[in-house]
């Protein structure tokens, strides 16, 4: 009588390995748990039989039972734990990995902008060294050494003895297009700057400028004046009042700037335009005539203009960003906004 349970609960054991190893996914694997470990289970049914047997019997039955079940368990345990790693490994159903695309810097964002207006009125892009010399910064741009405007711009010397410095403008790229190419001009250049600035909320030691060139036959202040509107409306899409008032710089003469009115609070007066209605966005005049006899142009020959615009200003007041310093900190929380 014991013989025969025993073989039974063994050619139940047999079954339920063979059974077990054909399966690949985890329902199945939890009916095969319930038909060989669940409580109607088979080897559960033979145990019913347990209390006819004698002492003896009931001992080696029982220990048997219990030996085939710890085998079934771990057969159980082993399968499940394979089953999990091919399911995780081959099943296409499971939901995608997210991507975290990230996005343009707000500063790139609108230089980009700018360079798009500045195309469609033909404007091509030029670039220059950051690292430049004396002669490129200052000394071309008719401001020689002992030039009191010098110290508007005091900068990063790199190498004093050799006057290798961090450009204080873009403007050494006007010098290094003209000594390639004669005119007719129209360029524009973006790109980093460096000033012996603190930084504070509207004053950045590296800021970014565009720098504007044209030069042809009979260019005049009225073309500048007309490429300069065109710009303003074109890049704040808005109504904005232009005032271009006398002002200085060794490169250009006549000197100009150019106030817009204030497009945080529509010239009324608030904190951004100091309660004038009105804000300086960029520097621009006729290019002088030393610096076309610097680059070996007939000043006789040949007008243009030129301008400098700090990119963070109107990124600021095109966004209503109050603080320059927001641009480097780096804060996902700023920049994820553009
Ligand atoms: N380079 C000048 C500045 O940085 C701006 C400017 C450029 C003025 C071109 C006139 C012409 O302030």
């Amino acid at each position: 009588m014991v013989e025969e349970i025993i073989k039974k609960a063994e050619n139940f054991f047999e079954e339920g390995k063979k059974e077990i190893e054909n399966i690949t996914d985890e329902e199945l694997l939890e009916k095969w748990r319930i038909k060989f470990l669940g409580r109607k289970s088979f080897l559960n049914q033979l145990c019913t039989d347990i209390p006819n047997l004698s002492k003896e019997e009931k001992i080696i039955c029982g220990s048997k039972f219990n030996e085939l079940k710890k085998n079934l368990i771990k057969l159980y345990e082993d399968h499940k734990n394979k089953v999990r790693k091919r399911e995780i490994k081959y099943n296409l159903t499971f939901p995608g990995r997210r991507f975290f695309t990230g996005n343009l810097h707000p500063i790139t964002k609108v230089i980009d902008e700018i360079v798009d207006i500045f195309h469609r009125l033909g404007f091509g892009v030029a670039e220059g060294p950051e690292i430049e010399t004396d002669f490129y910064n200052f000394t071309a741009l008719n401001t020689p050494e002992e030039h009191p405007a010098r110290d508007i711009w005091d900068t990063f010397y790199i190498d004093k003895k050799n006057n290798i410095l961090l450009r204080t403008h873009t403007s050494p790229v006007q010098v290094r297009i003209m000594e390639k190419y004669l005119p007719p001009l129209r360029i524009i250049a973006p790109g980093k700057c460096f000033r012996r600035d603190s930084f504070d909320s509207s004053h950045s030691p590296m800021f970014h400028q565009i720098e504007g060139l044209m030069v042809d036959k009979n260019i005049k202040f009225t073309h500048l004046k007309g490429i300069l509107t065109y710009f303003i409306y074109e890049f704040f899409k808005k109504e904005v009042k232009l005032i271009f008032s006398p002002s200085y710089f060794p490169f250009t003469e006549p000197s100009a700037e150019l106030s817009i009115s204030c497009v945080i609070c529509s010239g009324k007066g608030c904190s951004t335009c100091g309660n004038t209605g009105f804000l300086e966005i960029l520097g621009c005049g006729i290019v002088h005539p030393n610096v076309f006899k610097n680059v070996g142009y007939e000043s006789s020959e040949f007008t243009g203009f030129a301008f400098g615009m700090g990119v963070e200003r109107l990124a600021m007041l095109k966004y209503g960003i109050d603080d320059i310093r927001h641009f480097f900190y780096n804060d996902i929380r700023f920049l994820n906004q553009f």
